[in-house]
């Protein structure tokens, strides 16, 4: 039973809607939204296996973009050139037509009227959850400590270990709770969660020189988004992902970049001077990174004023505000997957359901962007804060607003299960709006990495319909029912 009802609401009349606060422009930098309406990044696993943009990645942005938000920002786009699976990639020039076709159908679609923004994303790497018996036939590698640890165990006090084989034989014997005191925490982990990367093991060169390299990635790719046509970037400084993790209080590098707040948000910081210095001054940038990490001994809202100021300060031209996300708490997965960092408690708090405890999952996160803008303008600067989180009426957002808790707002899931609902709260129209019910079906899709569609769409939907584009499991529509204004 969801714990939460989605609240009535009335819509306003077009008189209204249109000298409300959230139809009026905003200046983000150098360019001018036209209007206060955000469609933050939705990863919807429409890529080649290249990174490439598909017709149906053009077709799923095209459908945002007739509802004409001010803002509409593009997934998660990797700015390495390494295989990531159906994921957009900004990585090399060749990315750059396919992107440029994007924005050209955005422009098109949208009368020129919507801002187009880039997400760039950098991630470490991360491994499936492995089968016990290849992870230690395999995977795991065999050091003195195994041998040592082996050999403590009862019965095998008098095992010739000389050889690796004969260790990993051993190992497979052992009961969990033995394995468990013969294993190091890390190689537990890795074998009931799957191996994952951390910004701290800076034992790995790569790891230990991220500081040398991200800043040009995230520079060249910014370039690109910028030769492409894009109207700026979001540099992708949230949720699990590499840059969120140097800004994590569980950061503890001792090489400059972790350990102090100044320390933490060093590389970000110096990653967004090279995207600046690469772009240029007339481009904008700006960043979405978290109000609360919301997993124990992690960042608050306190490093997140903080970083805000940090960021205001360094000239970025729009902070994004989200919440959790994280790997660190995220539920075990089954043999042969991933983790994903939207499962646990930082999970929920990200894209909170009906089902959340406590407070409603409307507005929830507000808060948040309201204690980062309230700290920015203490600081004296005006940088625009985007706000988001199961917003979903035309009160929450304009009340929103009108309370400083942002200057933008921001819907993901209700924009994706009506691309065209802030046009038809504009133009007076909002009893037409297609409420989300916020189950989060579309982000079960989305971990699955399966296409990412709206369980709504399908009402007015009949598998064997030849005018609709369907999924590859032919059962769902690809993108949103049409609407005429
Ligand atoms: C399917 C799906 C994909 C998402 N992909 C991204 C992403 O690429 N980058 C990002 O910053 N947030 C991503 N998010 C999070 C949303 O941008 C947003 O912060 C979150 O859903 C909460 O806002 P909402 O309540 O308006 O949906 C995704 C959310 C969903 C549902
Ligand atoms: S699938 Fe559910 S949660 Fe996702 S957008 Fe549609 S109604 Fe909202």
């Amino acid at each position: 039973m969801p714990k939460h009802v989605i609240p009535e609401t009335t819509w306003p009349d077009r008189e209204t809607a249109q000298s409300s606060l959230l139809f009026q422009p905003i200046a983000i930098g150098p360019i001018q939204s036209r209007t206060r309406t955000w469609v933050p990044a939705m990863v919807p696993w429409r890529s080649t296996e290249n990174g490439e943009a598909t017709p149906a990645v053009l077709d799923w942005y095209e459908r945002f973009a007739r509802g004409k938000p001010g803002v509409l920002v593009v997934e998660a786009t990797g700015i390495r050139d390494i295989p990531s699976g159906p994921l957009l990639r900004i990585g090399n020039d060749g990315c750059i037509p396919g992107l440029r076709e994007l924005v050209r159908r955005v422009r098109e679609a949208s009368d020129g009227q919507t801002r187009l923004l880039i997400q760039v994303i950098d991630f470490l790497r991360i491994r499936r959850r492995p089968d016990r018996r290849k992870f230690l036939e395999r995977f795991l590698e065999i050091t003195d400590r195994h041998r040592r640890g082996v050999s403590q165990q009862p019965g095998m006090e008098e095992r010739d270990l000389s050889e690796e084989s004969a260790v990993r034989e051993a190992l497979l014997q052992l009961s969990e709770e033995s394995l468990r005191s013969v294993l190091t925490e890390r190689e537990w982990e890795s074998l009931e969660f799957g191996f994952r990367e951390r910004v701290t093991d800076t034992e790995q060169p790569h790891i230990a020189n991220l500081p040398q390299v991200l800043p040009g990635l995230f520079a060249t790719a910014s370039r690109r988004a910028r030769e492409a046509g894009f109207d700026g970037v979001e540099l992708h400084y949230a949720h699990a992902y590499t840059m969120a993790s140097f800004l994590s209080r569980r950061n503890n590098r001792t090489d400059g970049y972790g350990g102090s707040p100044e320390a933490r948000v060093r590389l970000p910081l110096e990653v967004f001077r090279e995207v600046r210095r690469t772009v240029g001054s007339d481009y904008p940038v700006g960043c979405r990174f978290l109000g609360d990490e919301v997993i124990s001994a992690g960042s608050t809202v306190e490093d997140a004023e903080y970083y805000g100021v940090e960021f205001a300060a360094a000239g970025m031209d729009f902070l994004s505000v989200s919440k959790g996300g994280k790997f660190e708490d995220a539920r075990q997965p089954a043999v042969g997957e991933a983790a994903y960092p939207y499962t646990g408690v930082s999970g929920h708090e990200c894209m909170p359901t009906v089902r959340i405890e406590g407070d409603p999952p409307f507005g929830r996160n507000l808060p948040l962007s309201r204690s980062i803008r309230q700290r920015v303008r203490e600081a004296g600067f005006r940088t625009p804060v985007v706000g988001a989180g199961g917003i979903q009426s035309f009160e929450l957002a304009e009340g929103a607003l009108q309370r400083g808790d942002c200057d933008l707002v921001g819907a993901a899931r209700q924009s994706l299960a009506d691309p065209d609902w802030f046009l038809k709260m504009e133009l007076g129209r909002g009893a037409e709006v297609r409420r989300c019910v916020f189950t989060n079906y579309c982000e079960a899709l989305d971990q699955k990495h399966k296409e990412v569609t709206c369980q709504l769409w399908d009402r007015e939907f009949r598998p064997g319909d030849a005018a609709v584009a369907v999924s590859q499991d032919g059962r769902r529509r690809l993108v949103a029912p049409p609407w005429t204004p």
